[in-house]
């Protein structure tokens, strides 16, 4: 064998949870839940003070969707009977290509990026009317009501001042009236993951757990009983925090040079965000060569070309190759590496992150004696070849033949659609 095979040898076993590490992943993640609710561990466990929707919530309201590098603003409207229509839509990016602007860096702060937010808002209303609106803020964030959140920290490596700490519905209310737009009215904030369980649960009353598999990963589910209130509730788990996976050393690698080390050890093994990177610290180390690619030059999409490369002689491999990185031999093991690696890290994303959701089942519903459907948004869950059969075999391999009651798809648009049925169910 040569020491290549070799290597990609090692390799495999380092990133391929079997099912036994799976079921223990999954066996954590639940302790960490009920550690989670009682305020301690890694998971930070989030009310979002809202249940499920009926179903006949109705009429129009103006979102905010800001969960990373661009903003999406839209009309909604609730039809009621789980239907709803996109009437209006705007996305514009918070750092502008050529780098005209960039509301995500430190050198902007909260008011620059409201006072943008709310000119852009301006834009899109034709009339005076007053609106409800539903905000869906895709950061960590302590709710102090439905309408009222704390940011606990930025993830995702955005960097705007100013703003951890701070109740981010005052920023948006501030730069709303400084706007002049007194006729906007801020009433719901949400994470990402709950508009995604909304937005399912409108339609289908067995949608228990949201989640996103995209730039960023997270899930939230309907607790039963929370705690404080011993009420349904939709918790945030920010699941990204999860700290109980086995690490390689190129997970330590990359943590150590991101902006939080140390912190969101799952997301930063899972998400799109980071997997290119993680792809490249891997493929650098194979081919003995530090100063290759640049960091995070290797992009998440990227992989899924690689993926989607069928043909004997990796035709776009190694083109990609010939293009990114002319100092290498575009030969057939440099390019099998380069597929073999994207197998490898998207892979071991979506067996981990079946895990979590295995562990969030049996949490809720430990004997899976319910129905259960799993919505999950994102370009990864979307997009990434083979990324929905990995994490269906996953939850086949830990929960055996109970996986029966169990369903998992695509519920596209809960940051838009969720916001505006959180808005109309505390707007009521
Ligand atoms: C990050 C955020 C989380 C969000 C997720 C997906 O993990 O911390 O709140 O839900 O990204 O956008």
């Amino acid at each position: 064998m040569t020491r290549f095979s070799e290597k990609i040898q090692t390799l495999t076993r380092l990133f391929l949870p079997t099912a036994a590490e799976l079921t223990a992943i999954a066996e954590q993640f639940k302790q960490e839940m009920t550690a989670g609710l009682g305020g301690k561990g890694s998971l930070k466990m989030l009310r979002s003070y809202l249940s499920k929707p009926t179903g006949q919530e109705k009429g129009q309201y103006i979102t905010i969707d800001f969960g990373g590098t661009n903003i999406r603003l839209q009309l909604v409207e609730l039809l009621g009977s789980g239907n709803t229509r996109i009437k209006v839509q705007r996305s514009f990016p918070l750092k502008e290509p050529a780098g005209f602007y960039d509301y995500t860096s430190s050198l902007a702060n909260a008011e620059d990026l409201f006072d943008f937010i709310a000119s852009q808002l301006g834009e899109l209303l034709e009339d005076n009317r007053p609106y409800l609106l539903g905000h869906t803020f895709s950061f960590p964030s302590e709710q102090l009501t439905a309408n009222r959140a704390v940011l606990l920290s930025w993830t995702k490596e955005i960097k705007t001042a100013g703003m951890e700490g701070q109740e981010i519905t005052s920023l948006l209310e501030a730069a709303l009236i400084r706007k002049n737009l007194h006729q906007v009215k801020p009433t719901a904030i949400i994470n990402d993951t709950t508009g995604t369980l909304l937005t399912a649960a409108y339609r289908y009353p067995q949608a228990s757990i949201g989640s996103i598999c995209g730039t960023g990963h997270n899930t939230c589910y309907l607790e039963p009983q929370e705690p404080s209130t011993g009420e349904p509730m939709i918790i945030n788990l920010e699941s990204g925090n999860f700290h109980g996976i086995p690490l390689t050393p190129y997970d330590i690698a990359l943590d150590q040079a991101s902006e939080k080390p140390g912190q969101q050890l799952l997301e930063k093994a899972v998400a799109g965000q980071y997997l290119g990177e993680l792809a490249r610290l891997i493929l650098l180390d194979l081919w003995d060569q530090p100063q290759l690619l640049p960091p995070y030059s290797l992009k998440t999409q990227d992989l899924a070309t690689f993926l989607g490369d069928h043909s004997k002689q990796f035709t776009v491999i190694s083109s990609w190759l010939q293009q990114n990185c002319p100092e290498l031999k575009p030969s057939q093991d440099n390019c099998a590496a380069l597929r073999m690696v994207a197998e490898l890290v998207t892979t071991r994303s979506a067996k981990l992150v079946a895990a979590t959701y295995a562990g969030v089942l049996k949490h809720m519903d430990p004997e899976l004696n319910r129905q259960h459907f799993i919505a999950v948004d994102g370009s990864l869950f979307e997009k990434m070849p083979s990324y929905q059969e990995h994490i269906k075999q996953s939850l086949v391999d830990i929960l055996g033949e109970k996986v029966a009651r169990i369903s998992l798809g695509l519920v596209k648009d809960g940051s838009g659609t969720g916001a505006a049925i959180a808005a109309a169910s505390c707007g009521a």
